[in-house]
């Protein structure tokens, strides 16, 4: 897997590891925040391709200094390298939603800490800088979170924005980010390739939808970062918003 930065201001960045080589598994993206020495991963992946993980973030971050592992969802892709990681580190604080608990225990690491982050959301302060855990329940799952910044302006927004894109594919969205009609061919683009399948099939509730896009139209972000696929920056941020917001969601074949 390659490592790129997302973000970088002194002593706070933001990193993706991306483009996995296990082909077998889905491709899916981790993150990395590290703010005056402290790190936490962000949806630290599967079982199958924690080597490549561990060995690309070792490269940025010693295991030692991952003070802390937010969990969206209950999905394998997520969460089920849980127990290598803390076998790693067992002081990693885990944070997972309160309603997959006993769900995500399931993949073992008993003694592992887990914080139950309630379905109204929470902040938590991570070297010293706050963070916000943002419901975004039915998107896909039914209890699920995403992470907001509001220092550096980036948005991890778990399996939305999610793209199954070609190996050997890159961290963003071709960087368009004027309001022009490149911008409008780079992002339909993307769209067409890799993510109008996923939101249809995946994102089970209008409602939840509408609900979400809403909240999020309040936020100022500069960086949407999903779990699958590429990054959306500056202007390709709100023309996710607005296809999303058109596209039908939750029906499957009929
Ligand atoms: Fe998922
Ligand atoms: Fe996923």
């Amino acid at each position: 897997m390659k490592v790129a930065p997302v973000f970088e201001a002194s002593d706070h960045r933001w990193w993706i590891v991306y483009d996995q080589d296990e082909q077998r598994v889905i491709d899916s993206n981790v993150y990395v925040i590290e703010s005056r020495g402290e790190a936490m991963l962000l949806d630290p992946g599967g079982f199958e391709i924690f080597p490549q993980v561990f060995a690309a973030l070792s490269e940025i971050v010693a295991p030692s200094k991952i003070k802390a592992a937010f969990v969206s969802h209950q999905d394998p892709d997520i969460a089920s390298s849980l127990p290598l990681w803390n076998a790693c580190n067992p002081k990693i604080q885990w944070y997972v939603p309160k309603l997959w608990e006993g769900f995500i225990r399931h993949y073992g690491a008993l003694d592992a800490t887990l914080t139950d982050i309630p379905d109204e959301g929470m902040d938590i302060v991570l070297g010293g800088r706050r963070l916000d855990f943002v419901p975004a329940h039915y998107l896909h799952s039914s209890a699920n979170f995403h992470v907001y910044d509001p220092e550096a302006k980036v948005y991890f927004s778990g399996d939305v924005g999610a793209a199954l894109l070609p190996p050997g594919h890159g961290a963003w969205v071709e960087r368009r980010e004027d309001a022009t009609a490149a911008g409008d061919k780079a992002f339909a683009e993307h769209i067409e390739h890799g993510a109008k399948y996923f939101h249809q099939r995946w994102m089970p509730s209008e409602r939840a939808k509408k609900n979400w896009i809403g909240r999020v139209r309040k936020l100022s972000i500069d960086y949407l970062c999903p779990q699958h696929g590429a990054i959306y920056s500056q202007e390709h941020v709100q023309r996710f918003l607005d296809w999303f917001d058109a596209l039908p969601v939750g029906s499957a074949a009929e």
